[in-house]
């Protein structure tokens, strides 16, 4: 039984003929953008990544007021190898003096060398104050925030993210896209689905689509669902975006990014790995993971959420997976995955398709009110600073 990590598909390899990524003064030959990812896209996965392919690889967010505050954990977020180039994070903000200080901290101190803006966070905490994928609805707010960054990043090209909108009657795309654009970023990246959905049901690639054709002068980016890179050369082919951003389709498979670059370079090479060389990945892991947190402990609770990711359609039982999802040590995590069939071929469709976050429509959380104006009330700017607390995720 072949272990072999990758092998020569039967398909026949579309040619795409993308262009790299022209971001301002940055270019990224493959124009693939690891999507940032709280609690995933840290500097141990980011390498793992990048081993397998070109791209731009984003950080975790981090929030403005923790970055300005100099925060330790905000710190280890934007820190990058030496040898990761470009270097790019992502801020997220609620408003424009704080994302403007934070830009500037990080373009003063050349911490950056590309600065993304988060405005698809769906969490209610966040939504229900005015943050996150609420933000674009208040056109003046936007605005400001991303005016003020794209000021202060003086050369480092600043993009934004953001979903279609609220929900389907409240959508925001357009506009932001716009707006986003006559202030000066470098591109949009747009994930296809409303704050409504959250991660739920499929991802509109059609409003991609039309944000493509409604912003000729930027590169366009698409986001959502991309699993595989078929899925990658489907997006392209149905919106004409510039490039793709990948986020839960490569958690616990860092080798999508070898995939991804072999097809937009019209190769059909596929990273088809077994067990053997998941377990290694995923012992590797934990290891960068407790040298980038300079704690055992804590790298072993950290990989715990990727070995389901990883072993997901792998022939693993149920009670290894168990104990797994509890390791305590390196050693001990040694110990369980040489207990694996070492041997076990790559298992094919069972490990492909959709994986990580799903769960149903959430009705929007919101403040009251929220929707009658698209400009920002005063009672409504001093409940936006509550927003920007004790965040995480997107
Ligand atoms: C665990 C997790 C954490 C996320 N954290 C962020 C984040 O920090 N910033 C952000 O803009 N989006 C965040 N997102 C959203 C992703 O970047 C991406 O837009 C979304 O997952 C859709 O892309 P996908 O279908 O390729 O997963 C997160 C998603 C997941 C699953």
């Amino acid at each position: 039984m072949s272990t072999e990590t990758t092998e020569t598909t039967d398909r026949e390899p579309a040619v795409l003929n993308l262009k790299p990524l022209h971001l301002g003064p940055l270019t990224v030959d493959v124009p693939v953008v690891l999507a940032p990812m709280a609690g995933v896209t840290n500097k141990s996965f980011r390498k793992l990544c990048r081993e397998y392919g070109g791209g731009l690889y984003v950080t975790e967010m981090v929030t403005a007021r923790a970055l300005v505050e100099r925060r330790p954990e905000s710190l280890r977020i934007i820190h990058h190898d030496p040898d990761e180039t470009p270097r790019s994070i992502q801020i997220y903000g609620v408003d424009a003096v704080n994302v403007g200080r934070a830009v500037r901290m990080v373009a003063q101190e050349d911490r950056a060398d590309h600065i993304d803006l988060n405005f698809g966070c769906p969490v209610p905490k966040v939504t229900k104050r005015g943050g996150g994928s609420a933000l674009p609805w208040k056109t003046d707010l936007f605005r400001a925030i991303v005016s003020t960054a794209v000021r202060e990043a003086g050369d480092i090209p600043v993009t934004v993210k953001m979903r279609i909108g609220i929900d389907d009657e409240h959508q925001t795309y357009l506009d932001a896209g716009r707006m986003a654009r006559d202030e000066g970023v470098a591109a949009v990246a747009l994930h296809g689905r409303t704050l409504e959905q959250h991660y739920s049901g499929t991802a509109n690639w059609d409003a991609i689509a039309r944000l493509r054709e409604a912003l000729p002068d930027i590169p366009v980016l698409g986001n959502g669902d991309i699993f595989s890179a078929e899925d990658a050369v489907r997006m392209v082919e149905h919106t004409g975006v510039d490039g793709v951003v990948v986020g839960r389709g490569c958690q616990g498979r860092p080798w999508l990014f070898g995939d991804l670059q072999a097809a937009f370079e019209g190769s059909p090479r596929r990273f088809r790995p077994g067990v053997r060389k998941v377990a290694d990945t995923v012992y590797r892991h934990a290891e960068l993971l407790t040298e980038e947190f300079g704690d055992e402990a804590k790298g072993c609770r950290e990989i715990r959420k990727h070995v389901s990711w990883y072993f997901k359609g792998y022939p693993v039982g149920g009670e290894l997976r168990a104990k797994m999802a509890q390791v305590p040590s390196l050693a001990a995590l040694r110990e369980l995955l040489d207990q694996l069939d070492l041997d076990a071929p790559y298992p094919g469709a069972d490990v492909e398709g959709p994986r990580g976050r799903a769960g149903s429509p959430k009705r929007p959380h919101l403040p009251d009110g929220w929707l009658d104006s698209r400009i920002l009330g005063d009672a409504e700017r001093l409940g936006l600073a509550a927003a920007e607390l004790d965040v995480s995720g997107g």
